[in-house]
């Protein structure tokens, strides 16, 4: 059966990603693992399943899992408050366990202190702990780019500190298996082609559900559509599930199946056409004439390759506003998503 539930609500497939990560977790750590993908193809839901359905019922595994999404990070001292918990602070491990953070550090209130006042190097004592650890680790993290821009106490980058605690605890020590998720392109292409990360980095796609899973996941759930109304669902929104959620919750609202699709293009023809008056307001109009060559190129093949300094230029711009999305790995540009692609044709 492809058709599960999590959490209340239809988790449909993943079995061959679920496979894969199980597999991987199995082996011993050697690389840091980027898993990356278009915005809302469900890389969240994916591993936040797989930790609650397979790992957290596993005494082989100890999991340490955070999401930067779900806490403001601002300060070296936020990320500390984030990731560390003082050993008798119950409140704070409930709330915490409410919002899915699992077996975060606990530590005693001095060495809290040394480690905020700077007096304790942080990923050394946070290296020690993995070491103490009976079973086999998986730290994860979801959001790695909130920590872009924070220094510690001034001087030091925390995300290159952290990033080579990451690749410390798998190459280096093979204590932890790293998972890092990200939807941001400009970041992961950072990592990507800087050479110590790409090394000791693993990268894999989570992309859209396929047109099977969405028939399939469309003839469970008895909508009343036909197998045109399937075709002409994935003809305007591909495999996002997000979309096709949207489209179930709101089909109440329209007369006809077409009139709604052809709502939701027209709101994404819009949210294009927004960022071109952004473009605009920079001065930088040249970045739409880009983007148009791009689109060609996605309407005509699917994908686009072009990667000279100006189309750059435009394509960091366009992924930027979540438009775009570039694969380092294929080093290939798409749409962030279907509807997005079939907007393009109206937009040329
Ligand atoms: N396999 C799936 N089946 C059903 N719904 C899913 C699935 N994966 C993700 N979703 C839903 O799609 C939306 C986006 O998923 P999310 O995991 O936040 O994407 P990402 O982390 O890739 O941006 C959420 O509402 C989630 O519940
Ligand atoms: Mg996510």
């Amino acid at each position: 059966m492809l058709i599960k539930e999590f959490r209340g609500v239809d988790f449909v497939n993943r079995e061959k990603e679920i496979q894969f990560f199980l597999n991987y977790f199995k082996q011993k750590p050697e690389r840091v693992m980027w898993v990356y993908g278009p915005k809302s193809t469900g890389k969240t839901t994916l591993i936040e399943y797989i930790i609650e359905n397979y790992l957290l019922e596993d005494k082989h595994y100890n999991i340490k899992y955070i999401n930067f999404r779900r806490v403001l990070i601002s300060s070296f001292d936020n990320f500390i408050d984030s990731i560390l918990e003082e050993q008798d602070d119950e409140i704070q491990t409930e709330l915490n366990r409410n919002y899915n953070f699992f077996g975060l550090f606990r530590l005693e209130a001095k060495t809290l202190k040394k480690i905020k006042e700077n007096k304790k190097n942080l990923f050394n004592y946070l290296l020690e702990e993995f070491r103490k650890e009976k079973g086999k680790n998986i730290f994860i993290i979801d959001e790695i780019q909130s920590l872009q821009d924070i220094y510690i106490n001034g001087n030091k980058k925390l995300l290159s500190e952290f990033l080579n605690f990451c690749v410390a605890l798998t190459k280096e020590t093979h204590l932890s298996h790293v998972l890092i998720l990200t939807s941001n392109t400009i970041f992961l292409n950072e990592i990507y082609n800087n050479a110590k990360m790409k090394v000791t980095s693993d990268f894999e796609l989570i992309d859209h559900l396929t047109y099977e899973d969405i028939k399939e996941w469309l003839i469970s759930r008895n909508l009343g559509f036909s197998l045109e109304d399937i075709d002409l669902i994935y003809d305007y929104l591909g495999g996002s599930v997000a979309h096709i959620k949207k489209l179930i919750d709101y089909r109440f609202r329209y007369n006809s199946l077409k009139d709604q699709l052809e709502e939701m293009l027209k709101i994404a023809e819009n949210e294009i056409l927004f960022t071109f008056r952004e473009a605009r307001k920079l001065d930088k109009d040249y970045l739409i004439d880009g983007l148009k060559n791009i689109i060609k190129d996605i309407i005509k093949q699917g994908y686009s390759d072009r990667d000279s300094k100006k189309d750059e230029e435009a394509i960091d711009f366009f992924c930027e506003k979540e438009i775009l999305f570039f694969d380092p790995v294929k080093n290939i540009t798409i749409a962030n998503n279907r509807i997005y692609e079939k907007a393009f044709e109206r937009i040329l």
